[in-house]
């Protein structure tokens, strides 16, 4: 096959990912093009020149491989097809191949950790102990002395992410297997040696058709701790198996492997990135040094944890300085040997200006703010589709608006188990739910939000009315045009890309403000991220060109910000 991505070569600068800033497309909310209320491939074609004019050098898609959808493609049950709800292969290549004729690449989500229940390997697997796939995924036998298929008999106390215990009872084996997530998903187990070698298979093939790169779901879960013991309790009566799952024993002997065996003897480079929660900055800074590291980055999850009171239904305030700390601390302990990704939002987090900044009064001045913070950090920046132009939380009225098989989960044990207020589970939802990034892009002011013209998996933000690309693009002051400017400034000066990072302190709790280094060039970014005006003591020596600013010049006192302001000088 000629694979479209043939053009690339081992002489394109070989840290191409370094400078380039990525946009995730959540496919089933981005463009619907047949009507049925659900984005497509021939959606996203549409829209390249868009992203193109945005500045994007890199998409990453959502999976859009064959699968039930229970957690809408993060359960694969074909790797080498396109679901019919998103397109066809030939599609994809399509796509594939405008997305190349712009310069621009593509990388795939990597859903590997677990695999749909409808997927072959399992259905032979769960069948018999005698199959092919058999010792695949995670099986084991009920708990010694106990009934098998009881409550209690589970091999070990580990809850599921989405809700019940990590362990399904199978009658046609006698046995249980390992779900970290749903039931529909059982876990892989990597420490076969088939298994790897059946994943690496099939990214080669991915790779053969063209693709840039990957995106690799909760990667760092993929090797588990062989005893799969007991563990200390959560508070929803589960054991936390965390400590026994992620980052297990072998994860740098996979992760190497996968390296040496797939990227390694590929002409070219290729952008990899792997979702860890829980990873520590020291862990990551291994995972990604430049010299011996097995990826170019990972998404870690400590900066959109900081709302999070033990767990992600539980709020508490974030505050500034949390936020600033724990920013600045990756910043500095990635350092120049590992490489940091830069992001606030993706189809798992809430919309960070309803999060973060503040959607009413000062909505395109937190959204600008919080954005210049992020990509003016060391590191790649990620753009969640809707991000570009400021989108917010849902709004959602009740619990039929929900989809996510997370938030459902969590409202039927909140109410139903544990006896809550349904009003305060809902607000929960309100405020964390992942279908808060869900919903549709807002294109225009249409219906469907110029989204479809059918009626939508999900519902619109009713925002869309005045909230959408229509009335941002070409608009000088708009959220939109001010990301276009603050990608144009990566493009354009080296010390945004290769710059060192050093943290300055203001003596003011709300201000974030920082210096990047390269050579005679610095760059300071001052934020003012709260919505109180604030005085600030600057350095006029080094901050000499005021190169981009959320408030118009008329209102700019040198030593005062205003609520959300943000100034980027350069010398
Ligand atoms: C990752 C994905 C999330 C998914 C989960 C299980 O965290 O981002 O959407 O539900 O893994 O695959």
């Amino acid at each position: 096959m000629a694979a479209p991505g043939a053009s690339r070569s081992a002489s394109d600068n070989e840290a191409w990912w370094k400078s380039a800033v990525v946009y995730q497309i959540y496919v089933r909310s981005f463009a619907d093009t047949d009507g049925d209320g659900i984005g497509d491939l021939p959606g996203i074609v549409e829209h390249l020149d868009y992203l193109q004019e945005l500045g994007i050098d890199v998409i990453w898609l959502s999976p859009v491989y064959r699968s039930p959808q229970e957690d809408n493609g993060y359960d694969v049950s074909d790797y080498r097809d396109v679901d019919p709800l998103f397109g066809t292969l030939e599609d994809l290549d399509r796509l594939l191949a405008a997305v190349h004729l712009r310069g621009m690449r593509l990388i795939m989500d990597l859903v590997v950790n677990h695999t749909s229940s409808q997927h072959p390997w399992f259905l032979a697997s769960r069948c018999s102990r005698e199959s092919a796939t058999s010792e695949w995924y995670f099986w084991r036998d009920a708990r010694p002395g106990t009934v098998p298929g009881e409550p209690g008999s589970e091999p070990n106390n580990w809850g599921a992410s989405f809700g019940g215990s990590a362990w399904e009872w199978v009658p046609e084996r006698g046995q249980y297997y390992l779900h970290l997530f749903a039931p529909s998903q059982p876990d892989l187990n990597w420490d076969n040696p088939d298994t790897r070698e059946a994943v690496f298979t099939m990214m080669d093939w991915w790779l053969d058709r063209g693709i840039d790169g990957f995106r690799m779901d909760v990667i760092n879960f993929i090797s588990k701790d062989p005893l799969l013991p007991d563990a200390p309790l959560n508070r929803d009566g589960y054991g936390d198996g965390m400590p026994y799952f992620s980052h297990g024993p072998q994860i740098h002997a996979y992760l190497a492997e996968m390296k040496r065996r797939v990227f390694d003897p590929r002409p070219g480079t290729y952008l990899t990135v792997g979702e860890m929660p829980g990873v520590t900055p020291e862990q990551a800074r291994e995972l990604t040094d430049q010299e011996h590291g097995h990826l170019n980055m990972v998404f870690q999850y400590e900066h959109v944890a900081l709302d999070a009171d033990g767990d992600k239904w539980t709020r508490r305030p974030m505050s500034v300085n949390d936020l600033r700390d724990t920013l600045a601390r990756w910043q500095t302990a990635l350092g120049d040997t590992g490489w940091n990704s830069l992001y606030w939002n993706n189809h798992d987090q809430p919309r960070v200006v309803s999060r973060y900044g503040n959607d009413t009064t000062y909505w395109r001045e937190s959204a600008t703010a919080l954005a210049t913070v992020l990509h003016l950090h060391r590191g790649t920046p990620y753009v969640y589709q809707g991000e570009e132009i400021g989108m917010t939380n849902a709004g959602f009225a009740g619990i039929d608006d929900f989809r996510d098989i997370e938030s459902l989960d969590h409202y039927r044990t909140a109410v139903g188990t544990h006896r809550e207020d349904p009003s305060v589970a809902l607000d929960a939802l309100r405020r964390q739910s992942r279908d808060n990034a869900r919903t549709p892009m807002q294109w225009s002011a249409a219906p469907g939000a110029g989204f479809t013209t059918g009626s939508p998996w999900i519902g619109v933000n009713p925002n869309h009315s005045w909230l959408n690309v229509a009335t941002q693009r070409g608009v000088r002051t708009s959220i939109y045009e001010f990301y276009r400017a603050l990608i144009a400034l990566r493009h354009r000066l080296p010390v945004v890309v290769d710059g060192s990072f050093a943290a300055i302190e203001t003596g003011r709790d709300q201000i974030y403000a920082f210096r990047r280094h390269l050579g005679n060039a610095a760059l300071t970014v001052y934020a003012n991220l709260s919505d109180l005006p604030v005085s600030v003591d600057r350095d006029d020596r080094v901050d000499r060109d005021l190169v981009l600013a959320n408030y118009p010049g008329s209102r700019r006192d040198p030593d005062r910000l205003e609520p959300w302001e943000v100034r980027v000088y350069l010398r």
